[in-house]
């Protein structure tokens, strides 16, 4: 059985966690940083992060009971992400493989996602539905890497969604508030529904909604429903073509909007027309969390993946596309 120690921090959460490549996780914690107004800044951020790590790292450590000895490597998410953010998590990282000598694994944040959800869900080869505030995509496992079905061309459905609940005056995390609104809504407002083969732009869908807020003809909960809508429906069509095409027979969806009963049962109702079985990732592993970064660095160190200290710098547009996953076969 291999132990990592693996450490998230690419946007808002500085998170440890602690699992075996067998798939136990025997420590998962996680602090988000939360901007008084406004998005993420990413300088902010970072300095939640480093006031954090230090205890985060020893919460972990004591919940799971092991000291360093028990653990064979240490997993960091490199990217994808934002810069300064990375950056803590690296310097932890690599500072704990040289104390302790032990082997530095580089993580893509994506493929943890994917990792931790597979595990969750018990899916051997779904096709992959990852959403957040930082990523929309559609993917699956093929040809030794993750490949992409389907992407958003301009910003993840979670920021569109995120960025209109600020706008409008609701805090993070804006989507489960933005769609209790919704759930009011009774009549459906057209809206611009950009899909581009087996891509998706949000942008202007945001700009429209806002404008008819600031407009003030409609009620906010028309304009709420249409818009979740809108967003979801496009994500919907997308999976449903990339389902039909590769004909998998287990659908999931993983990131933050994992945890969006309208976007599941949406989803659930596609994914059974295909005779295929549907599952969300559970909402403790939906957002970012340091679990996923060690499942996903104990499967790598498994199959012989490692990195040298010198060369472990952050990759802020690491994409999943990039990176050879030598634990699954086809
Ligand atoms: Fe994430």
């Amino acid at each position: 059985m291999t132990i990592v120690l693996g450490i998230e921090s690419t946007a808002h959460t500085f998170g440890v966690g602690i699992a075996s490549s067998d798939g136990i996780i025997f420590a998962n914690v996680n602090d988000t940083y939360r901007p008084a107004s406004g998005g993420i800044h990413p300088r902010e951020a970072s300095e939640h992060h480093s006031k954090f790590a230090s205890e985060l790292l020893r919460k972990a450590l004591n919940i799971s009971g092991f000291s360093f000895s028990d653990i064979d490597g240490i997993a960091i998410a490199l990217g994808p992400g934002l810069g300064p953010c990375l950056r803590v998590g690296a310097t932890l990282a690599r500072f704990l493989a040289l104390l302790h000598k032990k082997p530095l694994i580089p993580v893509n944040h994506a493929i943890a996602h994917i990792e931790i959800a597979r595990l969750n869900t018990g899916f051997e080869d779904p096709l992959v539905i990852y959403v957040a505030g930082g990523n929309t995509m559609i993917t699956t496992f093929k040809d030794k890497r993750y490949r992409i079905f389907g992407e958003t061309l301009d910003i993840p459905l979670g920021n569109c969604l995120d960025v209109f609940a600020r706008e409008i005056g609701l805090r993070y995390p804006g989507v489960p508030k933005v769609e209790q609104i919704a759930r009011r809504g009774k009549m459906y407002i057209e809206m611009p529904y950009t899909v581009k083969g087996q891509d998706l732009s949000y942008s202007g869908l945001l700009t429209y909604a806002l404008n008819l807020v600031k407009e003030k003809k409609y009620k906010l909960e028309d304009i709420c429903y249409s818009l979740v809508e809108t967003a979801y429906s496009m994500l919907v069509e997308v999976s449903e073509r990339a389902l039909s095409f590769l004909n998998k027979k287990e659908v999931l969806i993983t990131g933050g909007l994992a945890r969006s009963k309208i976007l599941s049962e949406k989803l659930s109702l596609m994914v059974a027309d295909h005779d295929s079985v549907f599952k969300p990732v559970s909402p403790k592993y939906a957002g970012d969390n340091g679990a996923m970064i060690a499942y996903t660095g104990a499967l790598a160190l498994d199959a012989g993946v490692s990195i040298p200290v010198d060369e472990s710098y952050v990759r802020p547009l690491w994409r999943m596309d990039e990176v050879d996953i030598p634990w699954r076969r086809e």
